[in-house]
């Protein structure tokens, strides 16, 4: 039976989070630059936590999509909880169909799960399909550090330090952040993650 990653259960538990329900930080801290018109896109959302505070706060299309139809599932059913809008639904990034275009792009600890050439591409039609004046906040995990036994098997992607930021020349850099994180969660005991984020606008 294949192995299934430590969050799956906790998308089936409404009592508990896996990750928290706040939203993450650069999503508070830039929210100023975003228009409530913009056309939001989060991939790998898991629960949605910063897709619900962006809807939460009054922006009108909101996107949020995982691979984990357990984590849709919840999404849809946090929304209704919260009586907020947005549109959840389950797809793969490497295969996501670019349709139309975005002006905020998200993905929190999401980008590593897939090969190398997934992410990529996702990114590359990421900033093809970003208005100008969009951004992106993208955090991924390298591998500074080898990654820890909870995610080893699924972290197919990890980026070399400094790979996210090769993909943003020529957009302006409003945060870039790059650290290892200590963690601790039910099920595994303290271990690190070499993190690389990066926030930048679409000049
Ligand atoms: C560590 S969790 C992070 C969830 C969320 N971004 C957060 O910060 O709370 C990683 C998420 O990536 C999702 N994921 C993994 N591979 C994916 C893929 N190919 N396409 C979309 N989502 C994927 C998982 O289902 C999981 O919800």
């Amino acid at each position: 039976m294949a192995s299934v990653p430590f969050w799956e259960e906790s998308y089936k538990d409404d009592k508990i989070s896996a990750f928290g329900t706040n939203p993450n930080p650069e999503v508070k801290e830039f929210i100023e630059l975003f228009q409530k018109s913009w056309n939001v896109l989060e991939a790998g959302c898991g629960e949605a936590k910063n897709s619900i505070y962006l809807a939460s706060n009054g922006f009108e299309r909101v996107n949020a999509f995982d691979i984990s139809e357990n984590a849709i599932a919840k999404v849809k059913k946090i929304a209704a909880k919260n009586e907020v809008e947005l549109n959840s639904f389950t797809q793969d990034l490497c295969t996501f169909p670019w349709k139309e275009n975005y002006d905020l792009v998200i993905s929190y600890g999401t980008l590593h799960f897939v090969a190398k050439e997934g992410w990529h591409h996702f990114i590359q039609e990421a900033k093809e399909h970003t208005n100008v004046g969009g951004i992106h906040i993208i955090q991924i995990f390298t591998n500074k550090v080898p990654a820890s036994p909870d995610i080893e098997e699924f972290a197919v992607g990890l980026a070399d330090e400094g790979e996210l930021q090769g993909f943003y020349q020529g957009w302006k850099i409003l945060s870039l952040k790059a650290f290892v994180l200590e963690d601790e969660h039910p099920g595994a005991p303290k271990h690190y993650h070499a993190i690389n984020k990066i926030v930048a606008q679409k000049l």
